[in-house]
């Protein structure tokens, strides 16, 4: 039976939350020539082949591969440990924590039927010296993933575990190696022809953000025991819908309208998601990611300044409640909100009887933990519509690999329409690169002392130090 998403569109609209706040059913109407326009140009460039990422769910040539490498991984690792950073690091934690049961890594061997999965994604000697910690490498198989295959912290991460894993497992250390990068150029191609290590190729055109689906995502999945199958099936389904012109029937260009006339309209640039579900925390942490690189520009198509974007937020329901929802519901009237609510949960846990004569402790006796989840999302529903605060809801029937393939499909389409509704490139990250480029000057990367001596420069400037 197919795994249903819907998007659930109703609190969005004026006659919901209220004149000025919601949107007008007229600014649809006026506004979706616009999403068919930009469905029309992506679709076009789809079919010239500019757009490969569209293409993921059902062009599988590498699925049969990346199972049969994950099989024989599966048996002979205790521990996989991804060294990426941004799009190359949050799509496979996303799926980590989606589909495995949370504390994956904590569970004794016997209770795990595949390895434990660790991304250190962050250049913190506390955080990769952790993972160091705890990961023999002579039972560690550690994935190296960078499409560019010179981003800094993912290449100093490769150097750092480099030596003790040379030094566990001597002239073998290929054997625990595999690189996800592109398929002609950078370093680790460069060392995978000459060394021999097993290599996956991210697909020229897929960037980083727009990877989970390439083996960037697939092959930690598979490592795991996921169903990439499924995540593809999921996916798949919803790649029909994409590029239907109908606002009812696309939930993707739908969720990218209402989010940009909610933002351009009413002024309601802060885009929160917030999963009533621990398990899909990463994924709004995912989507974080995918909506800021790709829709925070400096300028437009047309070359001219514009610096427009909306900031996404990852809230977590109901632990935000208690955090988050006081500002969310009484602060500025700045927001919309993305609750991704699903069905059931995968789990039953009853609230035992205990104390009977406590009322406080009496009404929950008997209930389950998960039903108390769901009226918790219902309730905010109801808490910001009441504040004046628009809401839609991706209603999952349950999370599963086909939901959760199909909803990151979703995301990434809505980017693209996104990006064409605010006039910008959603595909590229000028603002990363300056960093990047910033970062191998500071570490004395030859052909950037230019922007070295500019560094230099700028240090001269008399320090404002407060203490
Ligand atoms: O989405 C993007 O393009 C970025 O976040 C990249 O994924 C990130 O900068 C890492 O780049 P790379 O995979 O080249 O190491």
């Amino acid at each position: 039976m197919c795994k249903r998403i819907e998007l659930d569109v109703t609190r969005m609209f004026e006659d919901a939350v209220g004149e000025g706040f919601g949107i007008n059913p007229d600014d649809i109407s006026k506004h979706w020539p616009k999403v068919e326009a930009a469905l029309q140009g992506l679709e076009s460039r789809r079919k010239a082949g500019e757009l490969p990422f569209y293409n993921l769910p059902v062009e599988r040539e590498n699925v049969k591969r990346i199972q049969e490498y994950a099989e024989k991984a599966k048996k002979k690792f205790k521990n996989v440990v991804i060294l990426g950073i941004g799009g190359s690091a949050l799509g496979p934690i996303a799926l980590r924590d989606a589909i495995k049961p949370l504390h994956w890594n904590a569970r004794k061997d016997e209770n795990r039927d595949a390895p434990r999965l660790f991304v250190p994604d962050n250049p913190d000697p506390e955080y990769l010296g952790a993972v160091m910690d705890v990961c023999d490498p002579s039972e560690t198989l550690y994935n190296v993933v960078t499409k560019s295959g010179s981003t800094a912290e993912t290449i100093a991460a490769f150097g750092a575990i480099l030596g003790p894993l040379k030094d566990a497992v001597g002239d073998k250390y290929g054997d625990h190696l595999v690189f996800t990068t592109d398929p002609a150029k950078g370093a680790l191609r460069q060392i995978a022809r000459e060394e021999g290590i097993a290599t996956f190729s991210i697909p020229a055109g897929v960037g980083g953000r727009f990877s989970v689906l390439t083996p960037v995502g697939l092959l930690p999945a598979a490592l795991v025991g996921i169903d990439i199958a499924k995540l593809l099936d999921g996916a798949e389904e919803q790649q029909e819908k994409v590029f239907n012109k109908d606002f009812e029937k696309n939930p993707s260009a739908a969720f990218a309208l209402l989010q940009y006339l909610a933002h351009t309209e009413h002024g309601q640039h802060i885009h929160v998601m917030m999963p009533y579900s621990n398990a899909l925390y990463r994924t709004a942490d995912w989507f974080r990611q995918l909506w800021a690189e790709s829709l925070g520009k400096r300028q437009n198509l047309k070359g001219e300044i514009v610096q427009v974007g909306p900031t996404p937020i990852a809230a977590l329901g109901t632990t935000d409640q208690h955090s988050q929802v006081q500002l969310f519901v009484e602060g500025p009237s700045d927001k919309t909100f993305t609750l991704i609510l699903p069905k059931k949960y995968r789990r039953k846990i009853k609230v035992g009887k205990h104390y009977p004569q406590i009322e406080t402790m009496d009404y929950l006796s008997g209930e389950d933990i998960g039903d108390l989840l769901s009226a918790e999302g219902e309730a905010t529903q109801r808490a910001l519509t009441a504040a004046h605060r628009p809401n839609m809801a991706f209603i999952l029937d349950e999370i599963a690999e086909e939901t959760v393939g199909g909803l990151m499909y979703i995301l990434e389409a809505a980017t693209l329409v996104a990006g064409a509704l605010y006039g910008v490139n959603p595909l590229d990250q000028p603002g990363v690169e300056a960093g990047k480029i910033a970062t191998y000057a500071l570490m004395g990367r030859t052909g950037y002392e230019d922007v070295r001596a500019d560094i230099e420069r700028d240090r001269e400037r008399p320090a404002k130090k407060i203490s």
